[in-house]
C-alpha cells in the first residue's frame, strides 16, 4: 500500500518513526510534510493527505498533530475521508475492519514512539471485512456525506 503521511509541528517528533514502521511493514510512504518543528497549520496537512488519497496517489493516510484531534476534524471535512484518532490498538484495526477508516490520526503529545509504532502496524495490517452489517452502516455514512454535499443540512 501507499500511505500518505502528514503532520504539523506538534506531530513532527513522531514522523521518522512512523515512516520507519510503515516502510518496515513493506509499504510505501507518500510524504505530505511538514518537514521541521517550525509552527504550521494542521488543516494544510490534513488537506494534502486527503487530496493525495482522493487523487489515488495513496491508498490510506496517517496524520499526526499534537493531540490527533484537530487534524482528524480537518480530514473528516473532506468527502471520502474517514479519519479516526486511535490511541489504543483495538480501535486502530477495528476502525478499518468495521468502519473502513482510511486515515489514522495520532497525537504525538499523548503517545510515545512505541505505542505509535504498534498503532501504525495495527492500522496497515487491517482490512475492511465487507460484512453485510458494516457495508450497510458504511452506506448510511456515505448517505450523510451525500446529503451534506447537496446542502440538505441546516447551516450554522
Ligand atoms: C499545535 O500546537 C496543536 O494545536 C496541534 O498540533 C493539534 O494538537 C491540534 O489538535
Amino acid at each position: 500500500m501507499r500511505i500518505a503521511l502528514g503532520c504539523d509541528h506538534g506531530g513532527f517528533p513522531l514522523k521518522q518513526r512512523v515512516i520507519a514502521v510503515v516502510q518496515g511493514a513493506g509499504h510505501e510512504i507518500v510524504d505530505c510534510g511538514t518537514d521541521s518543528n517550525c509552527s504550521v497549520d494542521y488543516p494544510d496537512f490534513a488537506r494534502k493527505v486527503g487530496e493525495t488519497i482522493l487523487a489515488r496517489q495513496a491508498d490510506r493516510g496517517i496524520l499526526v498533530c499534537g493531540s490527533g484531534v484537530g487534524i482528524s476534524v480537518a480530514a473528516n471535512k473532506i468527502p471520502g475521508i474517514r479519519a479516526g484518532v486511535c490511541h489504543d490498538i483495538y480501535s486502530a484495526h477495528q476502525g478499518v475492519e468495521h468502519d473502513d477508516m482510511n486515515v489514522l490520526c495520532l497525537g504525538a503529545r499523548i503517545i510515545g514512539e512505541e505505542v505509535a509504532a504498534e498503532l501504525v502496524r495495527a492500522f496497515v495490517n487491517a482490512k475492511f471485512t465487507n460484512e453485510e452489517r458494516h457495508v450497510r452502516r458504511l452506506n448510511k455514512l456515505l448517505e450523510i456525506e451525500h446529503d451534506a454535499l447537496a446542502g440538505k443540512f441546516a447551516q450554522r
